[in-house]
């Protein structure tokens, strides 16, 4: 019988083994403090890599807490993405951070990865960026929670946030003109500090922003102008896209967690040919720290963690 639970709340992976009314009866006997069950209708969807669910038992309510490793986050289910299968790979690489290391979260969700590192590492500051407006609203929440405060979150696409982290401040955006993204951002309620946009629209004006500007005050300033100790990549689908932009922002002898989903099937020969695709396109060399998977998402096919150090010539 395969579900998560999170916080307060089950959520039921297809396919389902018994029926619905089944699931509902066991998972209820099993834990008593259960509020919700709902069930996962859909694979992720992008672009925030979150499920349709519908609800088969008690209040009609997505969000909850979940504590794991002692470390406690707030997440609305049916609006961000978040896993509890993946609480031992966190801590797996929170221990890897060494003092005082600068470290760089991509596709950070609710501060997850974030506030293990934070909390669990003596690191001198973690950098997250994260497209959704409802994730980056909970993790700032999340580091008040958890009382950490050596994290600063932007909210934007990695492509264009990485260009320009040296220049951007806490809590700041840089969004692209994309009326359902701006309804999002509004409806989330998160407060921005620097909005930066590409083009004006009146719709912007519904944002809370601290202060609006154009996103060519940055252009013609030096790009990728900060470099990072370490970087986390999860975002498995498509993580690998997005090396052009890791590579430039990681220091020599740096190291990127990069997170894959391969089959069974010659998972380290996989690993190798993508670094070895990937390092010649973006000129660097490489050294393998370790291939693990650190989960499955299917039957014979996992989440793959490749930790490799970039040595720049
Ligand atoms: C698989 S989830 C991982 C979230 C988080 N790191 C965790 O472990 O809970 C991937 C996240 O990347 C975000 N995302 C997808 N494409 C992105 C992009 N181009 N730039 C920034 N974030 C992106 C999604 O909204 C989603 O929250």
């Amino acid at each position: 019988m395969s579900y998560d639970i999170v916080g307060d709340i089950a959520i039921i992976k297809k396919p389902l083994k018994y029926n619905e009314e089944e699931y509902v009866k066991r998972i209820l006997e099993k834990h008593k403090f259960i509020r919700t069950i709902l069930l996962q209708e859909t694979d992720v969807l992008p672009p925030y890599r979150i499920p349709k669910y519908r609800i088969l038992y008690g209040e009609n309510k997505t969000e909850t807490i979940n504590i794991e490793y002692g470390l406690k986050f707030k997440v609305d289910v049916s609006r961000c993405y978040y896993s509890p299968r993946l609480s031992n790979e966190r801590y797996r690489i929170a221990k890897q951070v060494k003092e005082n290391e600068e470290v760089l979260v991509m596709f950070s969700g609710v501060n997850v990865y974030p506030i293990y590192i934070a909390k669990y590492s003596e690191a001198k500051m973690v950098y997250s960026i994260e497209l959704n407006p409802f994730a980056v609203k909970y993790g700032l929440e999340n580091l008040r929670i958890n009382k950490v405060n050596n994290v600063i979150t932007f909210l934007g696409d990695v492509r264009d946030i990485s260009k320009y982290i040296g220049y951007l401040e806490d809590r700041d955006g840089i969004i692209k003109n994309d009326k359902e993204y701006i309804r999002d951002i509004i409806d989330s309620g998160l407060e921005i500090n620097n909005l930066y946009i590409y083009e004006y629209d009146e719709i912007i004006e519904n944002i809370k922003y601290k202060k609006l500007r154009y996103i060519s005050e940055l252009e013609n300033l030096e790009k990728f102008n900060k470099k990072f100790d370490r970087i986390i990549m999860p975002l498995p689908k498509e993580s690998h896209t997005f090396l052009e932009y890791a590579i430039p922002l990681i220091k020599n002898n740096g190291i990127i967690h990069l997170y894959q989903f391969f089959e069974e099937e010659k998972i380290k020969e996989k690993a190798i040919y993508l670094l070895e695709k990937y390092s010649s396109e973006l000129n660097f060399k490489y050294e393998i720290l370790n291939i693990l998977k650190v989960g499955d998402i299917a039957p014979g096919n996992y989440r793959v963690c490749i930790d490799f150090k970039v040595i720049k010539n």
